[in-house]
């Protein structure tokens, strides 16, 4: 099938790749230039796993382009994705001016009458997390702009990828969800579909949308409730890593999504939790659940700051020596990351810090500038007065205690992912402080 797809992030890139790896010919729109010219360079300008051989492989196939002209893309495409950020305002609601930007321009381009190269008929799939509702805007968009409801059908199909293993969570998807109003489009996207071999559900459009953010907040919901069980065992002397594998050993919990630490951060999970607050207070709703699961993510970061003075008492000059800083492994993504939170409190209370991220250098971010870098564990610990653990890549559970030993000034260690055993951390001279345990 002939693709476009608008926005080459994250999900944009992974979706476009994955589609021409599956024979699809495919059109990715960006309208950074820079970005672009990266691309058709045949790297990628971010980290994810396995996906610049899969994006060289495609594109010396010639099977995925990249392009500037949104406006030939939709004209050579039968279906285009949309898949452009939707980022939160400053109250929490989900900015869809990029989605109306990109359903303007598609409007547009059909208006023209140009040369329609792959059939008049066209599926605008919305793949950007977006409110309830935004499939009916997108179809407003079109017809405002004389487009026949004849000629386009608006789906929702969102993406359920995470950053750190995409490709293999796009190909191996649990289900794939299309939410359309008829089954023309339902049928054309299940056929692009079909190599995945994955389960489809058919829905409505605005079921789709919703299935989206409150499959996050679910998630999130788990997270923050599994930290609130970690601060009372903190309390009455329990363990949560052992509270959670019993816990997540009953079918209905589940293990996933049940360790307790600093908190979730990055793209998805803060935004879509508080779009879906912001959609319920929209409609008069108070989501009382959903404001706790922000509240006790919010805290979490702060007890974790609370631990680390509590036992360092002064901070003034001390060197602490951070492992980590992108939200998660596997990823460079910073945004939303808890680890910006703790560094930031801890510098102003006088800290002097080190940092080392496998994956996040300190031209990542702007503000990691005055950050000094390490550029490995070792070397960010020594002459360190404590280790603190904010994210947990894999090679650090594999640290090696006695060689850290004659490294550090300070032997202790703030595990804020949970990652080590605390009593082979004491056996081998350091205390210990976790989450939860
Ligand atoms: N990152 C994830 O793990 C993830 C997972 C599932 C869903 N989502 C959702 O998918 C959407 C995209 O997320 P992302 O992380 O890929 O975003 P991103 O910020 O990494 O990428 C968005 C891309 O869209 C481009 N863009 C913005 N406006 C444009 C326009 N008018 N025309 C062309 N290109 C434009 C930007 O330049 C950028 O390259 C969001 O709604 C997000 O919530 C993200």
């Amino acid at each position: 099938m002939k693709l476009a797809v608008i926005g080459t992030g994250y999900v944009g890139l992974v979706t476009g790749a994955c589609f021409a790896n599956l024979g699809n010919d495919v059109i990715c729109v960006d309208k950074d230039l820079k970005r672009l010219e990266t691309l058709s360079k045949g790297d990628v300008p971010f980290y994810e796993p396995g996906l610049p051989e899969l994006v060289s492989k495609n594109h010396k196939a010639k099977r995925l382009v990249f392009s500037h002209d949104i406006s030939s893309a939709v004209l050579n495409s039968e279906v285009i994705f949309i898949a452009v950020g939707t980022p939160p305002k400053s109250n929490g609601q989900a900015d869809i001016s990029a989605v109306i930007s990109v359903a303007q321009s598609i409007a547009k381009t059909l208006k023209s009458k140009k040369k329609n190269k792959s059939g008049k008929f066209k599926v605008i799939v919305n793949k950007s997390t977006v409110p309830v509702g935004m499939g009916d805007i997108v179809t407003k968009i079109l017809i405002e702009n004389k487009i026949s409801e004849k000629d386009f059908s608006v789906v929702s199909n969102p993406e359920f990828l995470r950053e750190g293993s995409a490709i293999s969570d796009f190909m191996n998807p649990d289900r794939i969800v299309v939410g359309a109003s008829n089954n023309r489009a339902f049928n054309l996207i299940t056929e692009l579909y079909r190599p995945l071999n994955a389960h489809v559900i058919f829905t409505s459009v605005k079921s789709a949308e919703l299935i989206k953010y409150a499959s996050n907040a679910f998630l999130a919901t788990k997270i923050s409730f599994i930290n609130e069980i970690a601060n009372i065992c903190e309390r009455v002397g329990s363990d949560v890593l052992e509270v959670a594998n019993a816990m997540g050993l009953d079918k209905r919990i589940g293990r996933q999504f049940l360790n307790a630490g600093i908190g979730y951060g990055g793209s998805c999970f803060p935004k879509d939790v508080l779009a879906l607050m912001h959609l319920a207070r929209e409609q008069g709703y108070d989501p009382q659940i959903l404001s706790s699961v922000t509240e006790v993510n919010d805290f979490q970061s702060d007890a974790f700051v609370g631990k680390i003075l509590k036992e360092l008492k002064n901070l003034r000059g001390k060197r602490i020596s951070v492992l980590g800083l992108s939200f998660k492994p596997d990823t460079d993504d910073l945004r939303e990351a808890p680890s910006l939170k703790v560094i930031n409190s801890l510098l102003k209370k006088g800290a002097q810090i080190t940092v080392y991220d496998p994956a996040v250098s300190s031209n990542s971010k702007k503000e990691l500038k005055e950050l000094s870098f390490a550029d490995g564990v070792y070397e960010a610990i020594d002459g360190a007065d404590a280790i603190i653990v904010v994210t947990e890549w894999a090679e650090f559970k594999e640290i090696d205690f006695d060689r850290a030993k004659k490294l550090v000034k300070g032997r202790i260690i703030f595990d804020g992912r949970n990652i080590y055993d605390p009593k082979r951390v004491r056996e081998s001279g350091f205390k210990y402080i976790g989450v939860g345990r």
